[in-house]
C-alpha cells in the first residue's frame, strides 16, 4: 500500500514537472523549450526526430579547449569539434542532393568548429565544393566555388589569431596544382602549416603556443596520396587515424580525430 502511494506520488511529480516546462532562459541542456529564449546561455532550441522528440535545449557553442586548459601542449593532445561536409548550407538554392549544416562556415567556425571537412571537384575550370557520386560535380549538385569558403575562413584566422583551423578534404581536384591556385588566391597560404613540421610515426605535434607564435596555424590534408609530393599537401593517413563515432545530432558529426599516431587507415 505504502509503496504504491509513493508510486503514484511519484508519477504524480513526474507528470506535474512534464507538464510545467521551463522557459525564460532557465531550461538547461535537454530540457523540452518553444523558443531559443527558454533556454540558458550557450543554448538554443531546436528539433531533431533523429535524436529526440519534440523540441529541446541543446549546444549551440562549444568550449574554447585553449581558454579552458592553455595552448602549452602539442596540438595532438587537443580534441577539435569537426563539421562534416561543413559547406552543405542550405541556402535556398534547389540542389539534387542533401544538406548536412545549419550554420554557414562563418557562423560554424564563430561556434568552435575547428576542423571542416570539405569536398573538393573541378567544376567550372575552378574548384569547387560538392556533393556528388563518381568524382563529377553538377550544376545540381554543387554548392559553392571553393575560394568563397576558403576567404571565410581566412577572415576567421586573421580576426582570431590564435585559433588554428583543420580542413580535411575528400578531394576530387586533378588539375595539376588546382588547389595550390585557389589556397593562394584565398589568401590562405600565409596561415599554411608546413608539412615538414607534421611528425610521423605517432611523435607529438608542435606545441600550439609555438604554432601560433610562427602563425603556422591552418592544417590541410588531402585524400590524394600524390598530392603530398607534388603539391606539398598532406596525405591524410599519414598523419591521423580515424574513431566511428556515433551521430548525436543530425547537425554536427562528432568526429574525434587523434593526429600523429601514424597510422594508416
Ligand atoms: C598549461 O597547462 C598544463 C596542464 O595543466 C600545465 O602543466 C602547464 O604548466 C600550463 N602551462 C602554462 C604556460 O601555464
Ligand atoms: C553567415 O550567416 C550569418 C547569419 O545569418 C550572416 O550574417 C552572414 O552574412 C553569413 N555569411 C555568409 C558568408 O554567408
Amino acid at each position: 500500500m505504502v509503496v504504491k502511494n509513493i508510486f503514484a506520488l511519484v508519477t504524480a511529480s513526474l507528470l506535474f514537472t512534464v507538464g510545467v516546462a521551463c522557459s525564460n532562459g532557465l531550461c538547461k541542456i535537454g530540457d523540452e523549450c518553444s523558443t531559443n529564449g527558454d533556454c540558458q546561455a550557450g543554448l538554443y532550441c531546436f528539433s531533431c526526430t533523429a535524436s529526440f522528440s519534440g523540441s529541446r535545449c541543446v549546444r549551440s557553442t562549444a568550449t574554447n579547449q585553449f581558454h579552458l586548459l592553455n595552448n602549452s601542449l602539442p596540438f595532438n593532445k587537443y580534441a577539435f569539434l569537426t563539421t562534416h561536409n561543413a559547406f552543405a548550407i542550405d541556402d535556398g538554392v534547389p540542389r539534387l542532393t542533401f544538406t548536412n549544416q545549419e550554420d554557414n562556415i562563418t557562423q560554424q567556425l564563430n561556434n568552435g568548429v575547428r576542423g571542416l571537412m570539405l569536398d573538393t571537384y573541378d567544376f567550372k575550370g575552378d574548384v569547387w565544393l560538392c556533393h556528388s557520386s563518381g568524382g563529377e560535380c553538377h550544376d545540381y549538385t554543387a554548392f559553392e566555388p571553393a575560394i568563397d569558403t576558403l576567404r571565410e575562413i581566412e577572415a576567421f584566422l586573421s580576426a582570431n589569431p590564435s585559433e588554428i583551423v583543420t580542413l580535411i578534404l575528400e578531394d576530387y581536384v586533378k588539375a595539376p596544382n588546382g588547389l595550390t591556385k585557389v589556397f593562394t588566391d584565398s589568401g590562405l597560404m600565409k596561415y599554411w602549416f608546413p608539412l615538414s613540421k607534421m611528425p610521423k610515426s605517432g611523435q607529438d605535434w608542435p606545441l600550439v603556443s609555438d604554432m601560433v607564435a610562427n602563425n603556422q596555424r591552418l592544417l590541410v590534408f588531402t585524400s590524394i596520396q600524390s598530392k603530398e609530393a607534388s603539391e606539398g599537401i598532406a596525405y591524410q593517413w599519414n598523419y591521423m587515424v580515424e574513431n566511428q563515432c556515433k551521430f548525436q545530432l543530425v547537425l554536427i558529426l562528432c568526429l574525434i580525430l587523434q593526429f600523429s599516431i601514424g597510422m594508416s587507415k
